[in-house]
Order: C-alpha cells, then sequence, then structure tokens
C-alpha cells in the first residue's frame, strides 16, 4: 500500500538563486521541503506568491563541508538536491552578476586573469573563498556518501545541479570539476542503491526579475542566439523555474528512475 505520508526533499543551496526555485516546485508537487544554507534563512521575497511556498519551507542553517549539521535532515529524504557552485573561484561574482550594473564591467575583466579584486582579494588570501575542486566536486560527492550512510528510503534519489557549458571566460576548471562530480556520482550508484539526477543548465534567468544585470545578460545572450550564421555558437540562456519544473518531471515519471544526465537541450525542450 502507498504511503499517504508526502515525499520529503531536501535540498543544500536551497536559498540559492535556482535552489529556490526547486524548493517552490518541491512544494507545489506536495513535497515537504527542508533547505539548508549557511545563513539558514530563506531569500528575500517581493510577490505575494513568493511568500506563500516560502512559509512552507523549513529553512535550516547548514554547511555542507560539515555533515553533522546535517545529516539528520537526510534519514527520511526520498530527494536530495546539490545545488551549490561556483563558476569563478576567489572572487564573489555573485553580488555583480544579481545586483545592479557598476563594476560589472571591471568585474569580467578581472575575471579573464583570474585575479581576485578589492575585498575578495582579503577574503581569497585568508582562504575563506572556495575553489571550484572544493565545491562543485567533493561537497557533491559528500553529500552524496552521507545521504547513503544515513538514509532509510529504499530507493533514495540524489539531484546534483550540473552545467551545460560555460562561457570562454570562465577557466576550464569550472566544467573540468562538474564533470568529476558527475563521474565520481555516476561511479557510486554502480554499487549502492543510488540513482541520480544529473542536470545541466546553461547560463540562468529567473522569470519574475527584469531589472538585474543577469536578466539583461539573459536578453543579449538568447538575442545572439538568435542571430543566423553566430547563433549556433551560443547557447540559450533558460529560466531558473523551467530547470525547476525540469526536475520534478523527472522525478515524477515513476518509481523507475534510473541514473540521467538531463542536458541543456533536453531540459528547452520540457514543457
Ligand atoms: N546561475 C547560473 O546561471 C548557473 C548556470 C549553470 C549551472 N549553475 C549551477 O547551479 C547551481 C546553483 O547555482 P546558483 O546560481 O543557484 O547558486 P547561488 O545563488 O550561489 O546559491 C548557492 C546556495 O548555496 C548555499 N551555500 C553556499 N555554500 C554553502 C555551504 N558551504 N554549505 C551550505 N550551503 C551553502 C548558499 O547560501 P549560503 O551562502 O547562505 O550558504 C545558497 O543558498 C550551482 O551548482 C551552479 O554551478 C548555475
Amino acid at each position: 500500500m502507498a504511503s499517504s505520508l508526502p515525499k520529503h526533499l531536501t535540498i543544500l543551496g536551497g536559498s540559492g538563486f535556482l535552489g529556490r526555485r526547486i524548493a517552490q516546485t518541491a512544494i507545489l508537487n506536495g513535497y515537504s521541503v527542508t533547505a539548508l544554507s549557511r545563513s539558514g534563512k530563506p531569500p528575500a521575497t517581493t510577490s505575494p506568491v513568493d511568500s506563500q511556498w516560502v512559509s512552507k519551507v523549513n529553512w535550516r542553517p547548514a554547511n555542507i563541508f560539515q555533515p553533522d549539521s546535517y545529516k539528520h535532515y537526510l534519514e527520511d529524504s526520498d530527494v536530495v538536491v546539490h545545488s551549490i557552485g561556483v563558476i569563478l573561484e576567489k572572487v564573489n561574482y555573485k553580488k555583480v552578476v544579481n545586483g545592479p550594473g557598476s563594476g560589472f564591467i571591471n568585474t569580467l575583466l578581472s575575471f579573464s586573469g583570474n585575479k581576485s579584486v578589492g575585498d575578495d582579494a582579503v577574503a581569497a588570501a585568508s582562504g575563506k573563498l572556495d575553489t571550484y575542486e572544493k565545491v562543485n566536486h567533493e561537497s557533491a560527492v559528500l553529500l552524496a556518501e552521507e545521504y547513503l550512510n544515513s538514509t532509510k528510503v529504499p530507493h533514495p534519489k540524489f539531484v546534483y545541479i550540473s552545467a551545460d557549458n560555460a562561457p570562454a571566460i570562465v577557466p576550464g576548471g569550472y566544467m573540468k570539476s562538474k564533470r568529476a562530480a558527475e563521474f565520481d556520482l555516476m561511479e557510486l550508484s554502480q554499487h549502492t542503491n543510488l540513482t541520480n539526477l544529473i542536470v545541466r543548465p546553461g547560463f540562468m534567468f529567473d522569470e519574475t526579475d527584469s531589472t538585474s544585470v543577469r536578466s539583461g545578460l539573459h536578453k543579449v545572450i538568447d538575442f545572439a542566439h538568435g542571430v543566423p550564421g553566430i547563433g549556433s555558437l551560443v547557447s540559450p540562456s533558460i529560466s531558473t523555474q523551467q530547470v525547476a519544473k525540469a526536475i520534478f518531471s523527472k522525478l515524477e515519471e515513476g518509481t523507475n528512475v534510473e541514473n540521467e544526465v538531463v542536458s541543456l537541450e533536453n531540459l528547452m525542450a520540457m514543457d
């Protein structure tokens, strides 16, 4: 007999740009949701629609590198999601890309040399900023292993947010760390009952935001993608809402979910 309890999803990085839309879509799909991040706080919301689902999520503090801070949440989780990553090592680019325009060009120029700037240089020198290897690769494998050690569910499912590609300006270590995590997670599933859903979005934007630098970049990227002749060289952007929806269409496909890598092309094609 099927259980009447809602399925439970735990997401590391639940307050993030994509993570919040995964948490929202999980609530809409009837899951109970625990969203973990170092702050433990929900994202700031502006719309009444957001405040409705935000109040249903269990927002808690945890650090992915400190399993004792979260392993008790994993026990009864039908799905665990890893939605944490850095695209530029030793640079806190998020405060620029998700914010208003000033300083953006400066920061982009500093990226190409992979140098730290301003406050970030101080943080990098003190080891406070994270590396590709640590955040994109090691933390995902650590989380999957902790999930397997803790889980009491018969079919543990692990969602890893990877990436389709990265612009040329991003150092190669980014994609290398993403593919290394994918490889290790697939290996882990070969000798355990873990099932992986590996999701590869491209540049993401939020459908409810039209004023940030990110929203402007999304328009430029999609314009370039549509230009005959060069369009095929530029991958289209995709909304966080569409990525989240695609994850749940896959998770809800049935009980016989198998390891799967969902490409950007697949994500774009899913409604
Ligand atoms: N954004 C894009 O366009 C894009 C494109 C392709 C792929 N991706 C991938 O998508 C995933 C999510 O990206 P995003 O843009 O949503 O990231 P984000 O906005 O930077 O969110 C990261 C989340 O992780 C939490 N976090 C960071 N370090 C943590 C730690 N040590 N322990 C626990 N929580 C931690 C953050 O909250 P706290 O700071 O409070 O801990 C936040 O909730 C990443 O893997 C990224 O590589 C993103």
